[in-house]
């Protein structure tokens, strides 16, 4: 079977790399590559944090940097409470040799759209500035654009910034509100599921049994993410937002999904908040609304257990 063509936008983020790791690891995705933006870190760190995974999972993927500013608003700091200062929990991220692609990350993602017309699927997993830059710039894409799978939003649960907004939404409301409103295939993978999913730190060590290399740094940065949900929560958890986005790429059906089309609220009390629209003419979006948890965390595990081999036989 061809493997399925994947394009992650991304805010390199401790559940971001483990995300990112999840799909180089996986035999039936093909990564082309990374684009990068703001949210987790700014965007010039989530671009070195980008290139840094692409070294460490010796994958060829590209890495095109993105936007560095929401469209409207001003921008919010950094939530480095939640990834560390450099997006990786305590570690240090060295400046490698790798660089990036000269094309900005919507002209990257156009020209791959073009290259394979109904082929590629986009899991955008931080805020939405570089899809809505895709689709204000080239409007010709959504209809070249396989899927669209979506981390972000909250529809039913509360937010995780706000009791109503969800951080990805949060960090650039209209955004997001353009992509909900293009004529795309969306899945979106927000809150109301991806709190469900969660792992612990004895998780992340098998891993790192079988996959001393990227198994063991993602158990290093998963501890400080930990850390930061047991702040929260009071458990010695944490939840797998980005990961869950990309393992409902690679295993839809152990999801469950409600059709609904999507807008943002851009003012008042609830600013932020995903919401359902009452425009007649938006595509409805599939938004998940549950997911058999154990399987989706056991997927999660298998995949990144095999990080080392994969990386392995690719730099053979
Ligand atoms: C989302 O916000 C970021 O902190 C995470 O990487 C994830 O994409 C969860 O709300
Ligand atoms: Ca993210």
């Amino acid at each position: 079977m061809d493997k399925i063509k994947l394009i992650i936008d991304t805010d390199p983020g401790i559940d971001d790399a483990m995300a990112i790791h999840y799909a180089c690891a996986h035999a039936g995705v093909e990564l082309l590559g990374l684009t990068t933006i703001f949210g987790n870190v700014y965007t010039q760190q989530a671009t070195r944090n980008a290139l840094f995974l692409k070294h460490q999972a010796q994958y060829g993927f590209d890495v095109a940097a993105g936007e560095s500013v929401p469209l409207t608003i001003d921008q919010n700091p950094p939530s480095h409470y939640v990834h560390g200062d450099e997006g990786f929990g305590d570690l240090d991220v060295p400046e490698g040799a790798l660089v990036a692609d000269d094309r900005h990350a919507a002209e990257y993602i156009k020209d791959q759209c073009e290259k394979y017309p109904g082929e590629v699927v986009l899991c955008p997993v931080g805020p939405l500035t570089n899809m809505a830059k895709l689709v204000q710039d080239f409007p010709h894409i959504p209809q070249l654009v396989k899927r669209v799978i979506i981390m972000g939003g909250a529809v039913w649960e509360k937010g995780n910034v706000t009791p109503f907004a969800e951080a990805n939404i949060w960090n650039d409301p209209h955004a997001a509100d353009i992509v909900f409103a293009s004529d795309w295939d969306i899945d979106l993978i927000g809150l109301d599921v991806t709190q469900k999913i969660t792992c612990t730190q004895s998780d992340f060590d098998l891993v790192a049994k079988t996959s001393p290399e990227i198994g063991g740094f993602l158990s290093d940065i998963a501890r400080f993410y930990i850390r930061f949900y047991h702040s929260v929560l009071g458990k010695e958890v944490c939840v797998m937002h980005d990961p869950s986005a990309v393992i409902a790429l690679t295993d839809r059906d152990f999801f469950e999904f409600e059709k609904a089309p999507l807008s943002v609220v851009f003012s008042g009390e609830e600013v932020g908040r995903t919401t359902i629209s009452t425009d007649a003419a938006r595509r409805p979006a599939h938004v998940a609304v549950n997911a058999d948890v154990a399987a989706v965390k056991k997927r999660f595990l298998d995949i990144c257990s095999q990080a080392d081999t994969m990386a392995a036989n690719r730099k053979k």
